[in-house]
């Protein structure tokens, strides 16, 4: 009778899981992949943005490919660590283990090359107004292996960016990867000449209310196989 009440107790606490895409990834060169087409958070039909992962001894590579881009458009000023997600990017945000992060690296690519890397501490988990929200810069990614290489084929409306980024960042040893467990998202920013600052956005799994990517309850599934 006690432990049927506190059951029942506990099931009423604990909100409802949230169902979050999950994805299998192999070790390299085989590949795991997504694709999203819808926006954030209207999910309108968004242009079909393609991740392809895997992971070697000693880094996780993730391939961000853009279909239908149309503008291309960058702060040509803009250099490491500059906030190129007021442009056009693509993104991804990781945490190692099961949880919903309060702590994650975000890594962002340009059509320019240009990355912006640096975990965040976000203790709310949903970037709540007033709670802490905290950016710690990497300042020297490419000495410390987190690399992109990034080609732009204009007339096809194409960009695509292969990105390096050191399992060592996660306290995953070298060749330790197999088996481990973590927690990303995956966003792209449209904006154009014409209609900036606004801002258009898509993600693997879409985040609920005012765009916000912030928000590691809606962190997908992944599992390094
Ligand atoms: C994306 O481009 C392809 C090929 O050019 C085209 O067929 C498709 O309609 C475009 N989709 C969107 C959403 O613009
Ligand atoms: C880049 O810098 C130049 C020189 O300061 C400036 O004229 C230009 O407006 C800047 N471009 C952008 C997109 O901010
Ligand atoms: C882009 O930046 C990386 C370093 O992150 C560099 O290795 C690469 O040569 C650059 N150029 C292109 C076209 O990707």
């Amino acid at each position: 009778m006690l432990l049927t009440t506190i059951l029942v107790a506990a099931a009423a606490s604990v909100p409802a899981l949230a169902a979050v895409p999950s994805l299998h990834v192999p070790a390299c060169p085989a590949k795991g992949s997504i694709s999203y087409d819808k926006s954030v958070p209207d999910l309108a039909p968004f242009p079909r943005t393609q991740v392809d992962l895997c992971y070697d001894k000693s880094a996780i590579h993730i391939t961000f490919t853009a279909h239908n881009e149309t503008n291309f458009f960058v702060n040509p000023n803009f250099t490491t660590n500059d906030p190129i997600f007021e442009f056009t990017a693509m993104e991804t945000f990781i945490s190692r283990g099961t949880n919903d992060p309060q702590t994650y690296l975000e890594f962002e690519v340009a059509p320019n090359n240009v990355t912006f890397q640096a975990f965040i501490y976000n203790p709310s988990k949903v970037r709540a107004a007033g709670a802490p929200f905290d950016t710690f810069f990497v300042a020297t990614p490419i000495v410390d292996g987190l690399t992109a290489v990034t080609t732009v084929d204009k007339p096809k409306g194409l960009w695509t960016s292969s990105a390096r980024i050191p399992l060592g960042f996660f306290n995953v040893d070298d060749g330790q990867a197999k088996g481990t467990r973590w927690r990303m998202n995956f966003f792209r920013i449209i904006t154009a000449p014409s209609t900036f600052p606004a801002q258009f956005y898509g993600a693997w799994n879409p985040t609920p209310g005012p765009a916000n990517f912030h928000q590691t309850p809606e962190f997908g599934d992944i599992t390094f196989v």
